[in-house]
């Protein structure tokens, strides 16, 4: 695997992955890999409907999964207009921070992150977009690339993040790329979320670039 920083912005990414993915219902690896690059880049006001199409385009039964309370999405429109505003204020002045995971010039997942206190703190998020791409490796290999840009960009000394509690995907993922336990808690993680039972996470620092295949 090779890693290659892009600016101080943007990470690269040779990604093995399974041609037949790890689907969430299977749990089953096949054991071909394929490769695939994939990116980790701070958003444009071009991708910020990469998020909005995605929680509302989701189900009833997956927003359930992510503790988000669909009443609570604003609409389309305003919306984007608030991503557009964040972008063009200068970084230090955002108070929330959109990164896109795009593999072959095609957005698979994204971050954000918010709660942000300029050279201390933030909490991260983290999604795959398309359910079928899910448990190939994805999330491991952009949360690693994407914590180590929040934590550069934003001066961090520690990044949260903070799951739904029974929502499996995330809590292991974090794990795998280093994040400690901190506690189980109920509360209402954020403006989208109603009150639930969360898993609270935290790095205290940048992950290490990687080395070796994501699938050893
Ligand atoms: C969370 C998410 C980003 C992880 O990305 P991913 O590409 O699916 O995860 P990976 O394939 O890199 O797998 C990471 C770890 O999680 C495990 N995992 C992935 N999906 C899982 C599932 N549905 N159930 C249990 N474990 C799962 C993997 O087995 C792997 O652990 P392992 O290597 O010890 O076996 C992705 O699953 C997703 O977008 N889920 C829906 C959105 C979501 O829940 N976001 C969290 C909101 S805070």
């Amino acid at each position: 695997m090779a890693t290659y920083t892009i600016g101080s912005t943007a990470v690269y990414v040779m990604l093995s992955v399974l041609s037949c993915g790890r689907r969430n219902q299977g749990r089953v690896r096949s054991g071909q890999t394929g490769r695939m690059v994939l990116l980790v880049r701070e958003m444009t006001a071009e991708d910020v409907d990469v998020i909005i199409d995605y929680f509302h385009g989701s189900s009833a039964e997956h927003l359930e999964l992510l503790g988000v309370d669909p009443t609570r999405l604003p609409d389309r429109a305003r919306w984007r207009e608030r991503y557009l505003r964040e972008l063009q204020l200068p970084v230090p002045e955002r108070s929330v921070a959109l990164v896109l995971w795009e593999s072959d010039g095609q957005p698979v997942g994204f971050s954000t992150a918010d709660k942000i206190q300029l050279g201390v703190q933030a909490h991260m998020h983290l999604h795959v977009v398309d359910p079928l791409r899910r448990g190939d490796g994805i999330g491991i290999s952009s949360v690693r690339q994407t914590a180590a840009l929040y934590f550069r960009t934003l001066s961090l000394q520690r990044l949260f993040c903070e799951p739904n509690a029974f929502n499996a995907a995330p809590n292991r993922t974090l794990q795998r790329v280093g994040f400690r336990y901190v506690k189980t808690h109920r509360t209402v993680p954020g403006p989208l979320n109603y009150h639930q039972a969360v898993t609270r996470w935290v790095l205290d620092q940048a992950p290490q670039p990687q080395t070796g295949s994501i699938l050893g």
